[in-house]
């Protein structure tokens, strides 16, 4: 049996979501994969806080006895991109293994990030930066290794999908979005999803992983001036694609008509939809839970089991 020991930086919806899995799962992952999780340190703000299943003892507030004790993977799940760029940089620069949610992080400073893992011999997981569960970044990475990809898209951003679906059934965008962060799938700034950054960075992390080639030009309108979510031809999505231009890749989110009957009118809620046109592997389509604390928990533990 392997022990992994892990710090873990930050307990919120994600950070709990781990542990809680951790547990659940400890003697089904002890016994396929031959791995023992050791949970050691978990950063947080403020240790004074209600978190039921996590070991009060194991808290900190001092961000360098998480990233400099005893560990085999750093798990980055505090957001943000200043502070969560300086531990991941130090975790790094400590030669562990790091695995992160963090899109927002990745789309700004990924180049770096991962040129800096590379030089220390190490590696970042981010299958849970991209669309919760659905485990598009091994879909892209391994299991379409082989094909080109001519366009990536969909739905990938579960508050805006539930906003919108919400409000096909009556409510306001006020109340849809209040309910999202009650459920805990909103980000802490619920602006980056509603203005479409959220589904723009993850994205750019898609794009960078399907094609080889550089990003020309990028296009972002949100959801909040969308009044109608469901016309005579079909229901208001916020659609991302990414595809193939002259010398590059152009992004785009934006809220778009879907006709009646595709695919991606009947994505609901908060969940994700990935839509991949492979030259070889023709149309691809991915469905699942996008956002919440056990749907990204169980991708942020694929990549510590993976490390
Ligand atoms: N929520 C989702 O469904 C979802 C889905 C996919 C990806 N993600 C990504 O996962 C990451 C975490 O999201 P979340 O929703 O779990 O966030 P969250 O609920 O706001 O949790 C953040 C955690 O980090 C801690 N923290 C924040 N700033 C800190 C600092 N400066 N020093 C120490 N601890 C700090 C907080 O401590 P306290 O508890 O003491 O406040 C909290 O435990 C983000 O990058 C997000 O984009 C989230």
């Amino acid at each position: 049996m392997k022990r992994v020991r892990v710090a873990l930086l930050g307990c919120g919806t994600v950070g709990a979501g781990f542990v809680r899995l951790a547990q659940d799962e400890r003697s089904r992952i002890a016994a396929r994969h031959g791995v023992e999780l050791d949970i050691g340190r978990i950063l947080v703000r403020d240790p004074s806080k209600e978190r039921p299943g996590v070991d009060p003892a194991l808290l900190t507030t001092c961000a360098t006895e998480a990233l400099d004790g005893d560990c085999d993977v750093v798990v980055e799940l505090v957001g943000g991109v200043h502070t969560a760029g300086l531990y991941v940089r130090r975790a790094l620069a400590n030669r562990r293994r790091v695995v992160t949610a963090n899109k927002a992080l990745l789309a700004t400073h990924g180049r770096e990030l991962f040129a800096a893992a590379a030089k220390q011999g190490t590696s970042i997981g981010f299958e849970a930066s991209v669309c919760g569960a659905i485990p598009i970044v091994r879909a892209l990475r391994d299991g379409l290794a082989g094909d080109s990809i001519d366009s990536i898209g969909g739905i990938l951003n579960g508050t805006s999908n539930f906003i919108l679906t919400r409000m096909e059934d009556g409510a306001s965008f006020a109340d849809a979005l209040a309910d999202a962060q009650r459920l805990g799938f909103a980000e802490a700034d619920a602006t980056l999803d509603v203005d479409g950054t959220d589904a723009a960075q993850k994205l750019r992390i898609l794009a960078e992983l399907a094609f080889e080639a550089p990003v020309r030009s990028v296009s972002v309108t949100g959801i909040r001036e969308v009044t109608t979510t469901r016309t005579p031809s079909g229901v208001v999505r916020l659609v991302a694609e990414a595809s193939r231009v002259a010398g590059g890749v152009a992004l785009c989110v934006e809220p778009r008509v879907v006709p009646f009957g595709h695919p991606l009118g009947n994505v609901r809620n908060e969940n994700n939809a990935v839509v991949i046109r492979g030259r070889a592997a023709g149309e691809l389509l991915l469905v699942g839970r996008g956002a919440g604390a056990m749907p990204t928990a169980v991708a942020v533990m694929a990549d510590v089991l993976a490390a």
